[in-house]
């Protein structure tokens, strides 16, 4: 018999077919009434597939007693317990290294789209207003910026490395000093922050990052600078970012997360000097494909008592 399992969140149709061909895949997403299910279906659950803002809820966890693997579709373990986790023998994977480029990829997207206004001439043309006479205010140049990396993990170095690549100049703040790196490290964030133009947010979630982007950090940036977030919008303090992008503190940014995804707060759909995206870092063809492959593997090696290839628990 197929073992059972749960499926949080959609993914590619070739990944799920391949769930569906060895597996009894329960689809909370498409759920009427998900606590139904869970109820149903939930004592015979032993592996859970999710993405890594969505995570398991404590309600999920609640009722799968025979759970034994999560997998995450993703990098971020901040939306699952882990002590949880570990407490209960349930392993947690992830997929590392897959992602990496395409993360990188839109935090330079971000950061010229909002230098350049790219979303608000799109705007501005597609309105017929160019026809008009309208035309769009003046960008900045990226070339000679100084670029701050909050997280220099693998996708801050590929952002820095990127970044670089447009004459800017990197430094960045981790809590640790990352060895054989050619970019400075700044004192602390604030620090980072005042001697940068344009703040990139590449920093774990999770409750020891929480809320580190506060107004001090905001205004440190100023009234010229750029916030970039592909992270987690849990990181930032998502009031204190709309006030400062209201009140012109900061010139702008460019956001891929927010804090209570899929909800954005709707003020700053009025405003011209953010960009939004709806959480698209690793939302490639060939990066969601190689992600799913890699939740495959870890669900497939897990239910043969093998060696999982990317296990985080
Ligand atoms: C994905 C992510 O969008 O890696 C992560 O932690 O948040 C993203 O890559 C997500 O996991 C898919 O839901």
């Amino acid at each position: 018999m197929k073992p059972d399992i749960i499926l949080v969140e959609p993914m590619m149709a070739p990944i799920e077919a391949a769930l569906d061909a060895d597996y009894r895949v329960h689809r909370l997403f498409r759920a009427d009434n998900p606590a139904a299910l869970l109820a149903e279906v939930g004592p015979k659950v032993r592996a859970v597939v999710t993405g890594g803002g969505t995570g398991v809820s404590s309600t999920l966890f609640d009722g799968l007693p025979h759970l034994g693997i999560i997998a995450i579709n993703g990098i971020g373990t901040d939306a699952v317990d882990l002590d949880r986790a570990r407490r209960h023998g349930v392993r947690v994977t992830t997929t590392p290294g897959v992602l990496t480029d395409d993360v990188a990829d839109i935090a330079i997207a971000l950061m010229l789209a909002s230098c350049r206004r790219i979303a608000e001439g799109d705007r501005l043309v597609r309105a017929g207003a160019w026809a008009q006479g309208k035309r769009l205010a003046l960008g900045r140049s990226i070339s000679g910026k100084r670029v701050g990396i909050f997280g220099l993990g693998h996708i801050g170095q590929a952002i820095a490395r990127r970044a670089e690549a447009f004459s800017t100049q990197v430094r960045y703040f981790n809590r640790s000093d990352v060895p054989n790196v050619p970019w400075p490290r700044a004192e602390s964030l604030e620090a980072l922050a005042r001697e940068s133009d344009i703040l990139v947010v590449s920093v774990a979630g999770g409750a020891q990052t929480r809320g580190l982007v506060n107004r001090e950090v905001l205004n440190a940036l100023g009234p010229e600078g750029i916030l970039v977030n592909v992270a987690r919008g849990s990181i930032i303090d998502e009031p204190e970012l709309v006030s400062a992008l209201k009140e012109e503190r900061i010139w702008g940014a460019g956001l891929d997360v927010f804090a209570h995804e899929p909800q954005v707060p709707e003020e700053l759909f009025e405003l011209d000097n953010v960009v939004l995206m709806p959480h698209q870092g690793s939302a490639t063809i060939e990066t969601r494909l190689a992600m799913g492959e890699l939740v495959l593997r870890n669900v497939a090696a897990y239910f043969a008592g093998q060696e999982l290839p990317s296990a985080v628990v």
